[in-house]
């Protein structure tokens, strides 16, 4: 499958994610691109057959939080996603409030199917990433 994934990181954390879900991917034959918000080759995505966004959390840490704003004018400026998969994931410190169903509505209003949604507290792709690339065929 050829799969793209693009962060919006400003201290490291969600790029260090990002480049450890591609080379969770590649482990498993995928061909994956890396690439941030603003080095994003959208004829390189719109290629993909699987779509990963990721951000890092921005809020007030208990309230109000939200992907950040690259993230957001990135998924903006996509054409039409039909027929495409994606998944959504976020780095964060305390709590995501909405910032995962945000990123995943924007990316259905552009008629992508979201197929993974995945949050990680640091820079490891724990929680069931592991799983779902193995899952990917
Ligand atoms: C201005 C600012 C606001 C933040 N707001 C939140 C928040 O509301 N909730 C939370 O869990 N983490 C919050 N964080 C923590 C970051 O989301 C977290 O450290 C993230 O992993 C940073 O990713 P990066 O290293 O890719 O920039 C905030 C960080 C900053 C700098």
């Amino acid at each position: 499958m050829n799969i793209v994934i693009i962060y919006d990181s400003s201290t490291g954390t969600t790029a260090k994610a990002a480049e450890a879900m591609g080379k969770t991917f590649e482990d498993q034959g995928h061909t994956c691109r890396v690439q941030s918000v603003v080095q994003a080759d959208l004829a390189d995505v719109l290629e993909a057959d699987l779509i990963c966004v990721g951000s890092w959390v921005k809020g007030l840490f208990i309230i109000r939080q939200h992907p950040t704003e690259g993230t957001m004018q990135f998924i903006e400026q996509l054409g039409d996603l039909s027929g495409k998969n994606a998944v959504v994931f976020c780095t964060y410190k305390l709590a995501i409030g909405s910032t995962l169903r945000q990123m995943a509505k924007a990316l259905e209003g552009k008629g992508a199917k979201v197929v993974g949604q995945f949050k990680y507290r640091g820079p490891e792709p724990n929680n069931k990433f592991p799983s779902f690339a193995a899952s990917l065929t």
